[in-house]
């Protein structure tokens, strides 16, 4: 979308993989805390986002939609301004239906104008739309109305399409949101992880600086899968160019999982300015080869054990777009080390089972 948001993948959090709608201020204002006591908001984690369940079951007398009273009692205003003074940005969560997916709060089907108006004036920059409960109309209906009314609301926001990929979102998403789910919800385990990272795959063509396919949200630190399955969840997500949005409580985190989401050389993977999402270039069985082109002539590779024993493989510059000749030198982004030897066609990896490795391959000669 032409609003000059997203430029790279959007980075943040989001509640609802881990608190689903257990939330409150307190937890938001925490995690705001949180983003900045682990230093996650200095490698580019901006968004402080609010999934479902965070508004009362009916709007006011001007058709205004409310903050829950229990649970957000200052309101959304306030909370912006609490995250705005930490350096962060906030974002919130609506449905282009009559109840969002939890049915405990309206959607904005009908009240785009009003809710994106409300919205702006609270001071949110970003909005997850979701999709459940509506007219049976089709998403290209609904969704570019909300559309209209944030490019109208005075206030830029993120507008995050999640439609779940049931209507190949990333082949319209692009003129509507600055990203798409392609996917639906994803859960915190290996097959779940992994499946949600193929449907997101086939779409690749249609991510660029603007507009991103979203393979939903991560599941990294939530305690499902081993940490290097954590491993190769973020390593895909990052290469994807999928939206980087923490899921985990950022409030009590383990070193294992800040060593993993706070990957400077991951991240910078997926942050970079040539914004082309990479893709699985070659399977071999259980053996998984991901590729695509990185900004200065570089290549981002990643290689993904999925079988269940210690396996080789090898990546070919035929398949990762490297012209045959050409001699490169490896960065290994896990173990932050630059290999000493120079690679010349090839490359062999070996991995443990449900393990990856990653590199940006540099050009040298
Ligand atoms: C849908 C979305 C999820 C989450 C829930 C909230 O399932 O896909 O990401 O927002 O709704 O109810």
């Amino acid at each position: 979308l032409a609003n000059d948001l997203g430029i790279t993948p959007p980075m943040g959090w989001n509640s609802w993989n881990h608190f689903n709608c257990k939330i409150d201020e307190k937890t938001i204002k925490e995690t705001a805390d949180a983003l900045v006591a682990t230093g996650l908001v200095k490698l580019g984690y901006e968004y402080v986002n609010i999934d479902d369940c965070w508004a009362e079951i009916n709007r006011d007398e001007k058709g205004t939609l409310v903050a829950k009273k229990s649970t957000f009692p200052s309101g959304i205003k306030a909370l912006a301004d609490y995250v705005h003074s930490k350096g962060l940005k906030l974002g919130i969560y609506s449905d282009a239906g009559y109840f969002t997916c939890s049915k405990t709060m309206p959607g904005s089907l009908g009240h785009e104008e009003k809710d994106a108006k409300t919205f702006a004036s609270w001071g949110i920059d970003y909005l997850k739309y979701d999709n459940c409960n509506n007219d049976g109309s089709r998403p290209t209906d609904r969704y570019p109305v909300m559309t209209r009314a944030l490019m109208k609301a005075g206030r830029p926001i993120f507008f995050s399409l999640c439609e779940w990929g049931d209507m190949h979102p990333a082949l319209w998403g692009s003129k509507v949101g600055n990203s798409w789910r392609t996917t639906n919800d994803i859960a915190d385990t290996w097959d779940s992880m992994m499946s949600r990272a193929d449907m997101n795959d086939v779409y690749a063509q249609y991510a660029r600086p603007g507009g991103w396919n979203d393979p939903d949200m991560l599941e990294v630190g939530n305690g499902g899968m081993t940490n290097d399955e954590y491993i190769v969840h973020f390593s895909i997500w990052a290469i994807s160019k999928a939206p980087l949005l923490i899921g985990c409580d950022v409030r009590n985190t383990t070193k294992e999982t800040l060593d993993i989401i706070g990957n400077k050389e991951v991240i910078a993977v997926n942050q970079d300015p040539l914004g082309v999402q990479a893709k699985k270039v070659r399977s071999e069985g259980d053996q998984e080869i991901w590729a695509g082109p990185l900004s200065d002539y570089r290549v981002a590779l990643l290689l993904v054990n999925r079988g269940p024993w210690r396996y080789s493989v090898t990546a070919n510059w035929d398949d990762i777009g490297l012209p045959t000749g050409t001699v490169v030198e490896a960065r290994d982004l896990w173990e932050h080390k630059t290999l000493e030897k120079r690679f010349v066609g090839s490359l062999t990896a070996t991995m443990d089972s449900h393990a990856c490795k990653m590199y940006i391959l540099k050009p040298i000669s």
